[in-house]
């Protein structure tokens, strides 16, 4: 009896754990991305940020971290491998870029 119910509790603990584990992952891969962590500049959530206001030749303007909760996986993919000016260059794998995807896309429908 006692092990039948060290056995459903530990199985259910390892399924809720698992659960956690893959969310947790992606959060701490999402703000600590070997460099600056994506909540920086795409907010907590990859809601989009506006990074900086400034103005240029008397005109307001705005730099801005873009949303990224809602593009399609291949748009997500691109706009990592794209080279641009001011986010860094990642290096990471697929898997890891499938976890950030996952880490994104979720938290926004929470
Ligand atoms: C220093 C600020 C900064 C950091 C850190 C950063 N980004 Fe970005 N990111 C930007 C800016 C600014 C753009 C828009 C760039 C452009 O179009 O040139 C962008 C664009 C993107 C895009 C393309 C969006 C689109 O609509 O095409 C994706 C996807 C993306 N970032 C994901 C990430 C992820 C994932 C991380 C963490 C691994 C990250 N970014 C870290 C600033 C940042």
């Amino acid at each position: 009896m006692q092990y039948a119910l060290a056995l459903f509790f530990s199985v259910t603990v390892a399924f809720a754990g698992d659960f956690m584990t893959q969310m947790e992952y992606a959060k701490m891969l999402y703000e600590n991305p070997r460099g600056i962590g994506c909540n920086h500049c795409h907010g907590p959530k990859g809601e989009g940020k506006v990074l900086a206001r400034y103005q240029d030749k008397g005109k307001k303007k705005e730099l801005i971290a873009p949303p990224i909760h809602s593009l399609s996986q291949e748009a997500f993919l691109k706009g990592l491998a794209r080279g641009n000016t001011i986010m860094p260059t990642y290096f990471l794998t697929k898997d890891e870029i499938e976890s950030l995807y996952y880490y994104v896309t979720q938290s926004k429908e929470k």
